[in-house]
C-alpha cells in the first residue's frame, strides 16, 4: 500500500490496494456479489458503495486529489447530482461558472430549479464573485479549464471567497485531472470527475467520482445512495486498472496537445487556437501557476474558406466523437454536441459556432496526428 506522501505515479498504481490472500495474486479480486450476509459487521450492498472494489477506487481517487474521503459513482452526472442534491435544499442558492458542462446546466434547469433552488452565473472575473453571494448561497461550482474555450479560473480566489462567506467550493476537475491540477491544495472543498473521460481513458467505461472534506462527504453519501448512482464491481475493476496508467497517459497526451496547438496556431487554415499552453492564451500565466502542464484538450476555429463538415470527413485518423479523454484522438463540434441545447443567441454570445472544433488529443504519434490535420486543412 502506498503512503499518502507518495508521488501521483505511485498512487495511481498502489493507493488503496491491500495485501490479498495468496491465491488472488497481485490484482484486486473483483467482487461481483450483490448479496452479502447481513449478520456481518455492517450491511454490505453495492448500492451502498461499500464493497471491496468501491473502497479501493474511492481511496485511490481521494489519494490522488489529496482528499480526506471519496465516492465513485456510475457517471460524472451521478457525482455532480449527489453534490447539489446532498448539500442544497429548496430555497438555497448556488453560484456556477459561466460555460460549465452542458449536462450540469441541464441538471440545474431541468431538476434543481423546479425543486426551488436558485442559481447565479459567474463570468469568471475575480472581482465579480463576492457580489453574487446571498444569505442563501450554499456553494460555488466551477470548472477549469473550461469547455470548449479552455479558460482557466483563479482557484485560490474562488476558495478564498468560499472560506470568507462560509460556502462550499466545488470544482469539476475532469479536464485537468489530479495529475495536472490538485484543487484541494488551493483550498477547494470538493472535487468531482467524469471518470468516463481520462480516469477510464479508453472510451469503454461510464463512471464518476466525488472526493473532498470528510464532513461534506458524509452529507453527500446518503444522497448518492438514495439516487442510486453507484458503480458495479466489474466496472470498478476496469476503472482501477485504467487509473494505473493515468499519470503516464496524461503526461504524454498533454505533450502531444502542446505540439499540435503550436502547429495549428501557425496554419493559415486556422483562425484561432484555444489552448492554455500557448503564450497567446489569455490565461496562460495563471494556468502555468496552477497546473503542472496544460492538458490534452484544445479547441480551434477553422478559417472561413474551410467547410467544417468536409474537414471532419477528410480526417482519417482522428475520429469525430462526442466524448473525450481516450487514448485515441477524437474531435467534435461543441455547437452540435456539448452546447447543442443552448439557443443560437447564447451560442453566439459564447463564441461557439460550427467552425469551432474541440480536439481531445490521444496517445498516437503527434507527427501522425499532424499529418492527418494538415491534410484535412485544405480550402473548400
Ligand atoms: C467536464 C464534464 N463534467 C461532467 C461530465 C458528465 O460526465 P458523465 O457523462 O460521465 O456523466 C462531462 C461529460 O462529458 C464533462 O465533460
Amino acid at each position: 500500500m502506498a503512503d499518502k506522501k507518495a508521488a501521483p505515479e505511485t498512487l495511481c498504481i498502489h493507493a488503496g490496494a491491500g495485501d490479498y490472500p495468496a491465491p488472488f495474486g497481485l490484482n484486486t479480486p473483483v467482487v461481483t456479489s450483490s448479496a452479502f450476509d447481513y449478520r456481518a459487521d455492517h450491511v454490505r450492498y453495492p448500492r451502498y458503495h461499500n464493497t471491496l472494489n468501491h473502497d479501493l477506487v474511492a481511496t485511490r481517487v481521494a489519494a490522488l486529489e489529496g482528499a480526506e474521503a471519496g465516492l465513485v459513482t456510475a457517471s460524472g452526472m451521478g457525482a455532480i447530482s449527489a453534490v447539489f442534491l446532498g448539500l442544497m435544499r429548496p430555497g438555497d442558492h448556488a453560484i456556477v461558472l459561466d460555460g460549465i458542462y452542458g449536462g450540469t446546466i441541464d441538471l440545474i434547469e431541468g431538476l434543481l430549479k423546479p425543486l426551488g433552488m436558485t442559481f447565479s452565473v459567474w463570468d469568471g472575473g475575480p472581482d465579480h464573485l463576492d457580489d453574487l453571494v446571498t444569505e442563501r448561497t450554499r456553494l460555488i461550482h466551477v470548472e477549469s479549464p473550461t469547455n470548449p474555450l479552455m479558460r482557466v479560473i483563479d482557484l485560490s480566489r474562488v476558495a478564498e471567497c468560499c472560506r470568507g462567506h462560509g460556502l462550499v467550493s466545488v470544482i469539476d476537475n475532469t479536464f485537468a485531472t489530479p495529475i495536472l491540477q490538485r484543487p484541494i491544495e488551493f483550498g477547494f472543498d470538493l472535487v468531482v470527475h467524469s471518470a468516463t473521460k481520462y480516469f477510464g481513458g479508453h472510451s469503454d467505461l461510464l463512471s464518476g467520482a466525488v472526493v473532498g472534506r470528510a464532513d461534506l462527504m458524509d452529507a453527500i453519501r446518503p444522497t448518492a445512495i438514495r439516487i442510486g448512482s453507484s458503480l458495479n464491481g466489474q466496472d470498478l475493476a476496469l476503472l482501477e486498472r485504467s487509473l494505473k496508467t493515468l499519470a503516464v497517459r496524461i503526461e504524454r497526451q498533454s505533450e502531444n496537445a502542446g505540439r499540435l496547438a503550436a502547429r495549428l496556431a501557425d496554419h493559415s487554415g486556422v483562425s484561432e487556437v484555444f489552448y492554455p499552453g500557448l503564450d497567446s492564451h489569455p490565461d496562460h500565466e495563471l494556468a502555468g501557476r496552477q497546473m503542472s502542464d496544460f492538458g490534452a484538450m484544445l479547441s480551434f476555429r477553422l478559417s472561413r474558406n474551410i467547410d467544417p463538415e468536409r474537414f471532419l470527413d477528410r480526417l482519417a485518423l482522428i475520429q469525430a466523437a462526442v466524448s473525450l479523454g481516450g487514448v485515441e484522438s477524437t474531435i467534435c463540434q461543441p455547437s452540435r454536441t456539448s452546447h447543442a441545447k443552448l439557443d443560437s443567441k447564447e451560442r453566439d454570445r459564447q463564441g461557439i459556432d460550427d467552425r469551432l472544433l474541440r480536439l481531445s488529443v490521444g496517445l498516437e504519434s503527434p507527427d501522425d496526428l499532424w499529418r492527418d490535420l494538415e491534410a484535412a486543412l485544405e480550402n473548400d
